[in-house]
């Protein structure tokens, strides 16, 4: 083996279906048909070459991993293995015989996404009016002994609604609570004059968000992913290019982080074709960004680039073209100026005017 770092976690995608359509999606634009996706026995080589490599906790995501009918024997093979595992779920087909299933087989715990506080909010922004089964789905999660996360994307669409949406979180019982304010990738990026806030809506939500910490630290965890255009330096994204975390998609293509998919000027391997161990060792695009020594400036000169390792990649090449490019959300970056025009048009008085796109359909929302 290289010098290469040890993966903690493994983000398995098992499938694009779903049957929301976000209009923030972190899935690729091109989503990937259920005739493409891994079989039971390739997800079960996967897990066991993944324990090998030190991966200690698996996370079972989408899409919507619980249209796969199968989440319950790969569920299993963690467990055999003494591997964590988390379920990363809209709700939406869960119901109490299916969540009693996946704990006899050993799952750990279970997110929960909501869109806001209401379905009104689920319909805007997911084509969805399925708020009932979402609030239906925590009680089946707590209800089968699991620790309940919810998760909610922060908008310009949302973000004034922000206590609503904590004392829903609340209500549900949620023990732990992520506050991800939108990160411009993908469907996101698509959707960014619409969906990226104002200062003055982002500075009360601030506000909002530290009043309600400070009131319910003895009850509920509750964690800020800051809106990074907002930021003077970028995010240290994933903790920096393939250090800890992998992600494989639903046709076997590994990634070092759940967007890569959208960098196409650069090669993944599949698990079709070369086991967990090269790809993160070997492969050249788990060694394309590895460390500090592809850096250009001004990041190479920068007592930063061990801290924030020159920001995301992803976001590099969304909005230059250049994966190997300091992330303009950096003040230092030269290509500051296409997140500073951004910011300027999110503080029009005309901003947030336009058609929302919504990722495709693909599956009903029917039990899988
Ligand atoms: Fe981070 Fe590079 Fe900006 Fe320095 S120049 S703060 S390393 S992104
Ligand atoms: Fe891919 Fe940041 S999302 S490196």
């Amino acid at each position: 083996m290289s010098g290469a770092p040890q993966p903690f976690g493994l983000l398995a995608e098992v499938t694009h279906q779903c049957p929301l359509h976000c209009v923030y999606c972190s899935n690729p634009l091109a989503l990937l048909e259920r005739q493409d996706e891994l079989t039971t026995e390739d997800w079960t080589r996967v897990i066991g070459q993944a324990a090998e490599l030190g991966v200690v906790q698996v996370h079972f995501s989408g899409g919507e991993p619980l249209v796969r009918g199968d989440l319950e024997t790969l569920v299993a093979e963690c467990r055999r293995l003494g591997l964590y595992t988390n379920l990363i779920t809209s709700g939406l087909g869960l119901t109490e015989r299916r969540a009693e299933s996946l704990v006899a087989a050993g799952l750990n715990s279970a997110q929960l996404s909501i869109q806001g506080d209401a379905a009104e909010s689920t319909d805007l922004v997911a084509a969805s009016k399925r708020f009932d089964k979402k609030e239906a789905a925590a009680r089946i999660i707590r209800d089968a002994g699991l620790p309940l996360n919810m998760n909610v994307v922060l908008h310009r669409l949302n973000l004034d609604r922000l206590d609503a949406i904590i004392d829903v979180c609340v209500e549900w019982g949620a023990e732990r609570l992520e506050l991800a304010n939108a990160q411009y990738y993908g469907w996101a990026l698509r959707n960014r004059e619409l969906l990226m806030p104002s200062k003055p809506q982002l500075d009360e939500a601030v506000g909002v968000y530290e009043r309600r910490k400070a009131e319910l630290a003895r009850q509920m965890e509750m964690l800020w992913i800051l809106p990074d255009y907002y930021e003077p330096y970028p995010k240290p994204c994933m903790g920096g290019w393939a250090q800890s975390a992998l992600t494989v998609s639903p046709d076997g293509v590994v990634y070092p982080c759940p967007v890569a998919a959208e960098i196409t000027t650069m090669e993944f391997a599949s698990v079709r074709d070369h086991d967990l161990a090269w790809i993160w060792t070997k492969s050249e695009a788990f060694e394309a960004f590895r460390g500090t020594d592809w850096m250009p400036d001004p990041c190479r000169s920068c007592v930063r680039k061990e801290i924030d390792f020159g920001g995301c990649r992803c976001q590099a090449f969304a909005l230059t073209g250049d994966a190997a490019r300091t992330d303009p959300v950096c003040q230092h970056s030269p290509d500051h100026g296409l997140v500073l025009d951004a910011l300027v048009r999110a503080n029009q008085e005309d901003a947030g005017d336009g058609q929302l796109v919504y990722r495709r359909p693909t599956v009903s929302a029917r039990e899988p």
